[in-house]
């Protein structure tokens, strides 16, 4: 047996490993340090935790250690980069049915005999716990079923839906203050009661939600899964889980805020769902609508080696058209002919936090050349060429031009400032935010239609044969 104050001082190491760890995935540069210090602060907790426990069936810990060990390596590797957020969620959703387990086991433990303050304090560390896993690893198994494509994206909007949540909540309040009045182990069948209509609003939540917004959603999620961790931690009296739990609840809240900002969406409107309903294919007539102008793939490499500064804004197309390949061998290209080339990075580009940053890390792109949007809107004017691959919302100028756009006020590239912008993509079909982009009808702007790869894998023969 271990002694506390051993236990402690771990537990505090990996507890700043985990900070360590998170401050360093902010940035791509140290994403990689930042995994490391994660891994190294799991091991320290998982392997302190079963130094530290009392009773252990060690045979059977270590079978359930190397057959969970092995799935998720196999996963792990397996997993496709656009197959990631099913990834997550499904992870999410093992952390509610940990939270749920914990927390009846925890209610029958026969060793367990709290009485007055402490065994209330205990009967509402339950009940929280497994109301909050149950919404988890409901909700978590809808997100991964729409990310799938098991479950259509398309939001389920019942009659009354508001209502049905409310009184869901209401009812589950009831049975938690019956709960707590529960003697003995009597209050079990009121904690099954609330499992199953915590289980409901998390399947009736995720389902009310579009498929589009499903990225706030896995975000939120990983809140829950922190706040069901936290709440298991205080169940077994377990700090560095509740320290755990805490960092990963408040960093999933804070990179949810970030993103509905990034969308000009309020975080309540995602939750409450609906968004999503309309295809989004067909655009909104904007006001400015008007003459297009495009251009040949021989023209649009005419005008890149006799630019200066090219920035390249990529956006959910390239993502879409895997370009992100030949476009660094573009990039590639202009750079030995002495042109300053650099991408753009806009926060909500493509559909997942970070989309963008991952394709073109993918592709090798150096980190230096990758720019987020606040680093280099100011720079637009000095530009003269834009490449917009696949972009559309997150380059529109109605967000800051039109009040009657949905995403006016969105922070957004101002590559309309440049002297000439050429916009890729196959046709005239609008974004995700289903708005017609001015930005087509400017005079400085042409367009390139096709196929994202297809016309990038064009430009690259043509730059080659100059
Ligand atoms: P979008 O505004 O969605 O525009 C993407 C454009 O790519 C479309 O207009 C489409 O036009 C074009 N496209 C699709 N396939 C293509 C292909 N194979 N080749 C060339 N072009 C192709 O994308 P964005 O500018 O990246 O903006 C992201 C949007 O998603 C924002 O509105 C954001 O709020 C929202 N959103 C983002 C996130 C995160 S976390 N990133 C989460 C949820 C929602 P054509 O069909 O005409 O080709």
């Amino acid at each position: 047996m271990l002694p506390e104050g051993f236990i402690t001082v771990a537990y505090l190491i990996a507890g700043v490993l985990f900070i360590l760890s998170l401050a360093g995935l902010s940035k791509q540069e140290t994403a990689m340090r930042g995994n490391v210090f994660g891994m190294i602060g799991m091991v320290l907790a998982f392997l302190v935790t079963i130094a530290a426990a009392k009773g252990l069936n060690v045979p059977v810990l270590s079978g359930c250690i190397i057959v969970g060990a092995v799935i998720g390596s196999v996963l792990a590797v397996r997993v496709q980069m656009t197959s990631m957020p099913q990834l997550v969620a499904i992870l999410h959703s093992f952390v509610g049915l940990a939270a749920v387990l914990v927390g009846f086991a925890t209610y029958l433990d026969p060793e367990s005999h709290l009485t007055g303050a402490a065994a209330i304090i205990h009967s509402v560390e339950i009940f929280a716990g497994v109301f909050i896993g149950a919404i988890t690893f409901t909700g978590s198994v809808i997100a991964w079923g729409k990310l799938q494509g098991v479950i259509g994206s398309r939001p389920l909007i019942l009659p009354g839906r508001h209502l049905l949540n409310v009184a869901a909540i209401l009812g589950s309040a009831v049975l938690g203050y019956l709960f707590i009045g529960a003697e003995g182990h009597t209050g079990v069948q009121l904690l099954i009661i609330m499992t199953v209509i915590a289980g409901l609003i998390g399947i009736h939540m995720v389902m009310a939600i579009g498929g589009a917004d499903m990225p706030v959603v896995v975000s939120m999620l990983n809140s829950y899964s922190g706040w069901a961790a936290a709440a298991a931690g205080f169940m077994l009296s377990n700090d560095l889980l509740i320290i755990t739990g805490a960092l990963v609840g408040s960093s999933g809240a804070i990179l949810s805020y970030i993103m509905c900002e990034a969308m000009n969406r309020s975080f309540i409107s995602v939750i409450l769902g609906g968004f999503g309903t309309s295809s989004g294919a067909t655009p909104v007539p904007g006001g400015e609508a008007g003459e297009v102008t495009s251009l040949r793939v021989d023209e649009v490499a005419d005008l890149l080696v006799h630019a200066k500064n090219v920035i390249v804004v990529p956006g959910y197309g390239m993502a879409v058209a895997q370009a992100q390949y030949p476009l660094y061998e573009v990039a590639k290209c202009l750079k030995a002919l002495d042109i300053n080339v650099r991408f753009a990075i806009h926060p909500v580009a493509g559909r997942l936090p970070g989309h963008m940053n991952v394709l073109l890390a993918e592709a090798k792109v150096p980190y230096d050349l990758v720019l987020e949007m606040e680093e280099i809107n100011k720079d637009f004017p000095e530009t003269d060429v834009v490449m917009v691959i696949g972009a559309n919302d997150i380059v529109n100028p109605g967000a800051y031009d039109d009040p009657n756009s949905p995403i006016y006020g969105m922070p957004v590239l101002e590559v309309w400032n440049a002297k000439q912008t050429v916009v890729m993509k196959r046709g005239m079909a609008s974004g995700y935010a289903g708005v017609d982009n001015p930005l087509f009808y400017r005079e400085n702007n042409d367009m390139l239609f096709g196929d994202a790869k297809e016309n990038v894998l064009a430009i690259l023969s043509s730059l080659n044969g100059a």
